[in-house]
């Protein structure tokens, strides 16, 4: 069987943005059947969190809209991840030009911002929401949601 399509979800910390893309995503190729056919994981860019479980604010979000992200734990982007996936997709622009300086030249057309996979926002970047309030992870919930909906359709047309 060929290679499974490969998707890397990347933001600073990997204990917010990125693991709920990770878990939501997965929720939704789960939904459809499509393990089989498509590999995810996350990572931060920054090291400053590596073997943590998500923010207990992603999980409870999470949670309260019938996802479990508890498994997953933090690592940091290396070299490698840029040969072993297809799609790198950045939360914000500080991780986008961070995987672009760091990525091959042959590697650039993988990484994109992860908001290009959804239209239903005026917001191109998933902001960072650390330092704020529970709102904060509510909105986040809601534009990863909207985009990994977007990407699955996407990676179903390109390569399903
Ligand atoms: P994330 O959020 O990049 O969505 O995981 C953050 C988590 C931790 C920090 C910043 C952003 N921090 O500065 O520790």
């Amino acid at each position: 069987m060929s290679k499974k399509v490969s998707v890397l979800f990347v933001c600073l910390g990997n204990i917010c943005r990125s693991p709920t893309a990770h878990g939501i995503f997965r929720h939704l190729v789960r939904e459809e059947g499509l393990e089989s056919l498509i590999e995810i994981d996350s990572a931060g860019t920054a090291a400053f969190h590596i073997g943590k479980s998500p923010d207990s604010r992603s999980i409870l979000v999470a949670k309260e809209r019938g996802i479990d992200m508890s498994d997953l734990r933090a690592r940091q982007v290396d070299l490698g991840d840029f040969y072993q996936y297809d799609y790198v997709l950045a939360m914000d622009e500080a991780n986008f030009y961070h995987l672009k300086e760091v990525a091959l030249p042959e590697h650039d057309g993988k990484i994109k911002m992860f908001l290009e996979y959804t239209d239903a926002f005026s917001e191109t970047e998933v902001p960072d929401p650390y330092y704020g309030g529970a709102q904060g992870f509510d909105h986040v919930f809601d534009l990863v949601e909207s985009a990994s909906k977007g990407l699955l359709e996407h990676i179903k047309q390109e390569h399903l």
